[in-house]
């Protein structure tokens, strides 16, 4: 089973996702304080929109193992495998699967449509000028600020999960964060 491994690109994709993702989420408290901060975690935010709006084309018009048509738990037949991974992880079974299937297919569609929605609404922030000086700038501060607590959720979801796949002896991590030749 963990003989797969993602395609080179969608590897690729997922770094700038981690560097990006978890950098522009560690400086937003920084925004708010200076401008330096400010901008620092502007310039980190954008990058991250690049990534992720290229992991959501490839969604839409990639291959067809990757897009979002073909794993989205938005059918009744996949979203029932959602429902029998947490009634395994309550019985202290550990689900298991080739990629995006069961539990793991919710938590990364959750985890591309958080950070989509946050490069999204720091794009708009970047482009209004004295943001914090006009009642359309203070709302997208605030719909932004959602990350403040959704982001330390989803990373305890998805980085718990390959911990605790890899602790009971399946490296599931090799799939996404491997570069060796093999
Ligand atoms: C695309 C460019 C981005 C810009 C221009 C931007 C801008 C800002 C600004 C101005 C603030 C301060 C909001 C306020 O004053 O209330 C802020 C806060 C924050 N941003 Fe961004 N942001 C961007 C992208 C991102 C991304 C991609 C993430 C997450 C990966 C993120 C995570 C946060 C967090 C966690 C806060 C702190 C909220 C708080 O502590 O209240 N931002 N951002
Ligand atoms: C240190 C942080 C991270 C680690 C260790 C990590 C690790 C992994 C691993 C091992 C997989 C493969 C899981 C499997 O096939 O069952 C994966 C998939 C995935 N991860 Fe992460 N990840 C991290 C951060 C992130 C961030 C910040 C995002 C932002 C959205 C993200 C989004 C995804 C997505 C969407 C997938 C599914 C693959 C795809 O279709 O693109 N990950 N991650």
């Amino acid at each position: 089973m963990q003989s797969y491994r993602y395609p080179l690109f969608i590897r690729l994709t997922h770094l700038g996702l981690i560097i990006f993702g978890l950098s522009a989420f560690l400086t937003g408290e920084w925004a708010e304080e200076e401008a330096l901060g400010y901008l620092v975690h502007a310039y980190l935010g954008l990058a991250l929109t690049l990534f992720v709006l290229s992991r959501t084309m490839v969604g839409v018009v990639g291959p067809k193992a990757l897009r979002f048509s073909s794993w989205l738990p938005i059918t009744s037949q996949r979203f029932s495998l959602v429902i029998d991974d947490i009634k395994r992880i309550f019985h202290f079974e550990l689900p298991q699967h080739e990629k995006h299937e069961g539990l793991s297919a919710l938590v990364h569609a959750f985890g591309i449509a958080l950070f989509l929605w946050m490069g999204l609404t720091g794009t708009v922030l970047y482009f209004i000028d004295d943001y914090e000086m006009s009642k359309i700038g203070e709302f997208v501060a605030e719909i932004h600020e959602v990350g403040e607590s959704l982001i330390p959720l989803f990373l305890f979801l998805h980085i718990g999960a390959v911990v605790v796949h890899t602790l009971l002896g399946h490296p599931i991590w090799k799939r996404m964060l491997s570069f060796r030749k093999v």
